[in-house]
């Protein structure tokens, strides 16, 4: 059987474009497949962090996502199992430098990095980030990681270490994972539709899952429409569309769809039916979310008995790869 791994970073919220865009595929993989989905906490300290908000970021996630759906026996906190860390300083030595320098997505988080710091730091660790997201996927043999295209570089990267490694070594070890990409159209800003749907744009840039549904009728409400010039369909309108099909509403969508092309569609309905799409998926969640967070203590021990369930594939790899490449592995 083959094994999904996927990661999502606790920074910002649980909106509607992450939802579409990652969350919702998981769940469905995973009543097929074996499925790995992780929090990625030591990811998210390679920008500036506060300790304090890395922390609760994480178990707001791990709230979010159980509410959302994943299987609380498919997820674990990436630092839980910390031999994501020694897998991945072993992978380091099997990684280009030159390589790691060419990763647009360094490029653009060293200058965001750079301005968020204000004393232009820009950590190793975010030079480094796709050694270890290499190791995430590696350490669990995954050959499927469902992300979006902006990863098609690091699951590339993660491929040639397998084959870099598996050439050191002298034998097949590692699978060069495939990335597995979501039919969902990309989500964007209802405020800005050229620009994609994200909590880091500031708040009105982003629709929160867990809003409360009169907070997503507005938001809905004022999305930018404009229209464009000679009947073609604007940015605005396309990314409304696009939030209804992805909210499973296919009739409604077609439907409205028609009334574009006979040009008797008025913004108001299409602007109606997605806000209700949108606030018909978020309720139940939100509703979930809030009886388990009335149990935290719960949750916790679920999470720390999954992750030890999972520690042990990655302990087994682990051991494997220090065995393969010469270094010393004793038990005390
Ligand atoms: N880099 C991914 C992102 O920013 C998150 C991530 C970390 C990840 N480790 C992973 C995704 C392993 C897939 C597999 O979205």
């Amino acid at each position: 059987m083959s094994t999904i791994l996927s990661g999502i970073q606790p920074t910002g919220n649980l909106h509607f474009g992450r939802y579409f865009g990652a969350v919702q595929n998981w769940k469905k993989l995973q009543q097929e497949h074996d499925c790995l989905y992780m929090v990625v906490d030591y990811h998210a300290m390679t920008m500036p962090f506060s300790p304090l908000k890395l922390k609760q970021n994480v178990w707001e996630l791990i709230y979010n996502l159980l509410a959302a759906g994943i299987e609380p026996e498919n997820l674990f906190i990436q630092s839980l199992i910390p031999e994501h860390v020694e897998l991945g300083w072993i992978l380091n030595c099997f990684a280009s430098y030159g390589q790691l320098g060419r990763m647009t997505q360094f490029k653009d988080k060293s200058a965001q990095s750079a301005e968020k710091s204000k004393d232009d730091f820009i950590s190793v660790g975010l030079f480094t980030y796709p050694v270890l997201q290499a190791a995430d996927i590696l350490i669990y043999h995954a050959t499927k990681v469902p992300v979006g295209k902006d990863q098609d570089q690091h699951l590339e990267l993660t491929r040639t270490i397998a084959q870099s490694f598996n050439h050191k070594i002298n034998k097949e070890y590692f699978t060069p994972p495939e990335a597995l990409y979501t039919q969902v159209p990309k989500v964007m800003s209802t405020a800005d539709p050229m620009r994609k749907m994200s909590a880091s744009l500031g708040e009105k840039h982003n629709i929160d899952l867990f809003a409360e549904p009169d907070r997503i009728r507005k938001q809905i409400r004022s999305a930018v429409t404009a229209t464009a010039v000679d009947g073609t369909m604007s940015p605005g309108v396309e990314n409304l569309f696009s939030l209804l099909r992805a909210a499973g509403q296919k009739e409604a969508h077609d439907s409205l769809m028609e009334d574009f092309k006979s040009q008797s569609l008025k913004y108001v309905d299409l602007k109606h039916t997605v806000a209700e799409a949108l606030v018909a998926i978020s309720e139940p969640i939100r509703e979930r979310k809030a009886a388990i967070k009335a149990d935290k203590k719960a949750v916790k021990s679920q999470v720390k008995a999954s992750s030890e369930i999972i520690r042990k594939r990655a302990q087994k790899t682990v051991k494997e790869v220090k065995e393969l490449v010469g270094l010393t592995n004793i038990r005390f």
